[in-house]
Order: structure tokens, then sequence, then C-alpha cells
């Protein structure tokens, strides 16, 4: 299967990690040579509920035999996606109350762009150094990094970068500004959280401009931070909200929500502001729904506190100089890259799996399914400070 992977399927780098896959169950993903491998990083933080849930496998199955893709969307009503925008706006704070499913995040940041862009009749965007937001031409524009980006030239135009947790960029974002765009925890920057107070001020400059205010929550959303959402950690409600990844616990999927004044603007003037064939799939919507009902039913989110507690109390080691992030998305920052990508490697051969952050390289991402148990914390943990004993 490996040689038919790297010869038939298109490569993302010159050195993919290859595992074989047979299944996955749990927090496990066994390989085609019978072996388990605990999974710390839950796909990058899309496998909320593990693998296979099998309430998430029910709804998915059910709903694939009742009906998949009958039409475009927005054109009919389909009871797995209006039941999950109801059930979501629910959760959520005024005036997030109307919800664009797509198929991807990435998908949902351009989705979010253009409507800030129709809404405010302005052009210019602000986003973060060191953002992480997706890969297609909107979302790639976002980034700050030069080498990542310049092959792909010409990218969007009339896009400004402000450092986060800088309270002296606020006056970048001024009355030409239609949106800033910034994750409400920085992923591929090593899980930087806001600091004094930081998205309040956002907030307010935003007010103060008429800039809207659009916050990423595609890889911390759906209770991997002890919230349903980490907004509500920092007293900061966005005009528009981005989600994606955990949401269908691994179904692919995005989606953007706002008010019902902003976003009614994406159908008129023109009409088709924004469309897609299969966004709010029935069978994805379906899983998108069972994996909400269980965060809601379930004391989950909440218990990632105490997991991460657990996390915290044994990842103590030199090598280790700090542990960021939240809940159930911690980065190790170590003392090298050499160590970060030696542990990484090194998990692999013992069977449990760790990954990279994207633009952090001393950093370790642990981010397992919300789902994992104390005992296979612990027993992930007792791995790495194996490995980090024997560097
Ligand atoms: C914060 C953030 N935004 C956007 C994306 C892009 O999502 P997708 O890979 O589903 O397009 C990601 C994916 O890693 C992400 O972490």
């Amino acid at each position: 299967m490996t040689k038919d992977f790297l010869k038939y399927q298109a490569q993302t780098s010159p050195y993919p990690l290859g595992m074989e896959i047979s299944h996955a169950s749990g927090s496990y993903i066994y390989d085609t040579a019978g072996n388990a491998h605990l999974d710390f990083v839950a796909g990058v933080s899309a496998c909320t509920l593990g693998h296979s849930n099998p309430n998430v496998v029910e709804a998915v199955q059910k709903q694939a035999a009742k009906y998949m893709h009958v039409m475009v969307y927005g054109e009919y009503a389909q009871s797995p996606a209006t039941d999950y925008v109801k059930l979501l706006a629910a959760q959520l704070p005024q005036p997030l109350e109307v919800t664009y499913l797509v198929n991807s995040g990435t998908e949902a940041i351009e989705g979010a762009l253009k409507l800030a862009r129709r809404y405010t009749g302005r052009s210019q965007i602000i986003s973060a150094r060191n953002a992480y937001h997706g890969n297609t031409m909107g979302s790639l524009s976002l980034m700050d990094f030069e080498e990542r980006k310049s092959v792909f030239r010409p990218l969007l135009p009339d896009v400004y970068h402000i450092t986060f947790n800088n309270e002296k960029e606020l006056n970048k974002i001024t009355t030409r500004t239609a949106c800033v765009i910034l994750e409400t925890i920085q992923g591929g920057a090593g899980f930087i959280e806001p600091q004094n107070r930081y998205l309040e001020k956002v907030r307010k400059r935003c007010d103060e401009t008429g800039a809207l205010l659009i916050l990423d929550e595609i890889q911390p959303g759906f209770g991997r931070t002890g919230k349903l959402f980490a907004f509500e950690h920092y007293n900061c409600v966005p005009d528009i909200l981005v989600i994606g990844k955990g949401m269908a616990s691994g179904m692919p999927v995005g989606a953007f929500v706002s008010s019902p004044k902003i976003m009614g603007t994406l159908s008129k003037r023109p009409k088709m502001g924004h469309i897609t064939t299969f966004g709010g799939h029935p069978v994805v919507a379906s899983a998108s729904l069972a994996t909400l009902n269980e965060l809601l039913q379930t004391t989950l989110i909440k218990d990632t506190l105490s997991k991460e507690q657990v996390l915290r109390k044994h990842l103590v080691h030199p090598r280790i100089k700090e542990i960021r992030g939240r809940g159930l998305m911690l980065a190790l920052i170590m003392d090298t890259a050499d160590t970060a990508n030696s542990v990484v490697l090194k998990a692999k051969e013992k069977n449990l799996i760790l990954f990279w952050l994207l633009f952090e390289d001393k950093a370790v991402r642990i981010t397992p399914p919300l789902t994992i148990s104390i005992e296979e914390i612990k027993e992930g943990c007792t791995i790495v400070l194996g490995i980090l004993d024997r560097l």
C-alpha cells in the first residue's frame, strides 16, 4: 500500500509519516501490521469524540441509508443541517445566530472574508503574524510566511499584519479595514493565548472603526479548551465565528456563523455571494449533530481541564521548558527543535502518535481526542518521558 500511496497519491512533503492504516477505535489507530497506536493528535484536533465513536457512526450510517446529497447548498430544507444550525445557535451568544455550512476550514475562512468585504464595502484585511487559517488562496494570503507564499503570488491584495498580543499595533485597524481575523488561540505559532485582555481591546478597536472581528476557532472550538468555544474564556464575541475540524468528529466540515444582518448580505446583490455544492451535506451534518449532542450531554468539555492537569503533572522533564495552551490543546516546548523532532519520530516507534506545529519548531503537539482516558494519558506521558531520558 505504501508504494501505491507514494506513487499515485499527491504528496505534501518528501517525508510523510506513512503509517499504513487498518482501522481506528477510541484513542487508538491500528496499522496493517496489527500494532495499536495511542493517538495524542486526533487527526490534528479533528477527532473530538475519538475514533469510530458509536453515536457518530450510527448517525452517519442512518443518514447515509436515508439520503445523501440531494441538492446544492441553500435550496432544500434538510433536517440534519437545520437541526444542527438551530442547536448551534442556541449555544452561541447574540448576535451569532445564522450558520453557513461548508466543506472545510479554509473554505469557511474564504466565506468569512468575502462576507466581511461584502458587508462593510471595504477591502482591507488585517491578520496576525504567525497565524494559520488554511491553504486556499485567500487563507494563504493571511499568512505572513514569505517562504510559504512567494511562489504562489500574486495573492489577495490589501492584507496587512499585526503582532498577536501587541496592543500598540491596534491603531493599524482603521475605517479602511473590512475585518480583523485572528485565531482565538494561535495554533501553528505555538498555542499562544491572548494576554492582558487583548481580544477585548481588539473588539473595542473594531467597534470604533466599523471593522468586523472574525475569530477562527477551527482548532480550539468544540470543547478542546474547556469551553464549547475558546472565545468564551476571553469576554469577546466576534462578528463572524469560523469553525471546522472537531465539529463533526472526523468528517470533513467547516462553517461560519454571524448575525442575520451581516449574513443576509451574502444572498443579495449579487445573489449567491457564496455557493457550494456539498456544504451542509446531510451525512456530515448528522455527524456534527451527534458530536454537539454528545458534548452537551456529557462532562467531556469540563473534563478537558482535569485531563490537562494530569498531563501537566506528569510531563515534567528538564528538556520540557514550557507547556503552552489550555485543556486538551497543549504544546510541549522543548529545549531545542532537534529534541522536538526526535520525540515525535521516536514516539512513532513506540506506538504513540505525536505531531509538530507549523511555525514553532521546538513544539510537540498534544491534542488527543476529548474522550481519552486518564490511564491512556498516563501511558502516553510515560512513553514521552522514557524517550526524553534516553535522548
Ligand atoms: C486555526 C485554523 N484555521 C484554519 C485551518 C484550515 O482548516 P482546513 O485544513 O480544514 O482547511 C486550520 C487547519 O489546521 C486551522 O488550524
